[in-house]
């Protein structure tokens, strides 16, 4: 049974002001800017640069931000607006608000209970939450906290095939309703910040869980490992080995270690887990390999979009990482209209990138997105307060949409449309 969430906007609201009558405020932060600043407080500078960096300048970061001030809402007046419905229905399923957590991966670097955090607090709201490829604990313990919720995966395909198969038949298993792949990551982007601190949480272990709990991928890593060249011992690539064993799954420490096998799985990882040479044809072997809905993440094009109907994906969800791959893209919303129109407008079409206030997702779907993801502050929440910090930023934005949409003279999903905002 999904909840329609009428009202539970003002219950909120009053929770909000009632803690602070009692000199209590929120863990997190309401206003997004100060959300960030807040979490970077409690991250390491590294965990900061890779969460909130993006490619080169930054500039489609700042692109996804600008292209929402471009849209403004035209609040309508005395449409009794007492009831609310933010439910939605996407893929034949019904969910009780137009909000997905996107896929984020390596969440160890700000929380130790990383993904499960997440999906407990996701579970807690029935939000659909997109398990990351390169998650920090593995599908099946985050599903075994999430009870019925919604959850999907997102694939990275790697260059092994029987890798790509096992990893959907364990999404499949653990209940994941669709597979995301994503399309945009072929290669590591040029990230600044990363790349001024010279630091790939990958090197140390990190974010590879979905990897190291597969029977494939321990077979692969029996494999030898090319590229694997000799270097220097130091200080502090012993500490990396260190942190690599240790979160190596398992066993005891001395054991790992000496079994070699952290390390090797984080060559193989380096090795397998990205192909460039990725074509429209795969995708075929995919849908052989499940009956699960298919949507394609990292879609930017309108042509890429009709191209998706063609090779018979379920949707599409216009991304461009967050910035994080190509600098100088286009924003996620200014490509939204003319992907529509390019799809037609019952194709489920989901977007991110940006997306921080009520007032974005009015005007993600007012250009015709079924749903959108967030990304980013989600994972700002879990820095500061974990799974409660994840519940409280995701709550404020579900009542700052439910309010917003309300405000705006729309009682449901379906009655924000094209004449809700205009463009400047
Ligand atoms: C991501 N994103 C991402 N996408 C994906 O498909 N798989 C992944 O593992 C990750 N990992 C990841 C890590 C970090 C630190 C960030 C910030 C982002 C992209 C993510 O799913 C989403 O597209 C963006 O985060 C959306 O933009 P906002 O909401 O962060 O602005």
């Amino acid at each position: 049974m999904v909840q329609t969430n009428s009202d539970s906007a003002a219950a909120w609201q009053k929770e909000i002001y009632l803690r602070g009558f009692a000199g209590k405020r929120l863990e997190v932060s309401i206003d997004p800017i100060q959300l960030e600043q807040q979490a970077q407080k409690s991250m390491s500078p590294e965990a900061f640069a890779y969460i909130a960096g993006g490619a080169g300048l930054e500039s489609t970061i700042h692109n996804n931000r600008s292209a929402f001030e471009k849209y403004k809402i035209i609040p309508r007046m005395l449409q009794d607006v007492s009831t609310r419905d933010t439910s939605i229905e996407f893929l034949g399923k019904r969910y009780a608000t137009p909000l997905f957590l996107s896929p984020v991966g390596v969440l160890e670097m700000v929380h130790p209970e990383a993904d499960i955090a997440v999906g407990k607090a996701a579970a807690s709201l029935q939000l659909p939450y997109i398990f990351s490829n390169q998650a920090s604990k593995p599908m099946e313990e985050v599903a075994a906290h999430m009870g019925e919720s919604p959850r999907w995966f997102q694939l990275y395909w790697s260059k092994s095939r029987e890798l790509v198969a096992s990893f959907v038949e364990r999404a499949e298993r653990c209940g994941c309703g669709a597979i995301v792949v994503t399309l945009d990551t072929t290669m590591l982007g040029w990230r600044t910040r990363d790349l001024d601190m010279a630091y790939l949480p990958f090197l140390e272990g990190k974010g590879i869980a979905q990897y190291t709990s597969d029977p494939v991928f321990q077979k692969l890593m029996d494999e030898p490992v090319s590229g694997g060249e000799k270097r220097n011992i130091t200080l502090h690539s012993l500490a990396g080995l260190i942190q690599m064993t240790r979160n190596y799954p398992g066993g005891h420490f001395f054991s790992k270690l000496m079994s070699g096998r952290p390390r090797r799985a984080v060559q193989k990882f380096i090795n397998i887990y990205s192909n460039p040479a990725l074509t429209w044809n795969d995708l075929s072997f995919l849908r052989q390999h499940t009956k699960l809905p298919i949507l394609l993440k990292g879609i930017m094009h309108p042509d890429d979009a009709r191209l998706a109907i063609t090779y018979g994906v379920d949707g599409i969800i216009i991304s461009n990482h967050g910035g994080r791959q190509v600098d100088g893209s286009v924003s996620t919303l200014e490509m939204l209209p003319a992907i529509v129109r390019a799809v037609g407008p019952d194709f489920p079409v989901l977007m991110d990138g940006g997306v921080r206030g009520g007032a974005d997702v009015i005007k993600a779907l007012a250009l015709g997105a079924k749903a959108v993801c967030i990304g980013r502050p989600y994972v700002y929440g879990l820095a500061i307060a974990g799974q409660t910090g994840v519940y409280q930023v995701v709550r404020n934005l579900l009542a700052d949409i439910e309010l917003t949409m309300g405000l705006a003279g729309c009682r449901s999903i379906t009655e924000i449309n094209a004449e809700t905002i205009n463009a400047t």
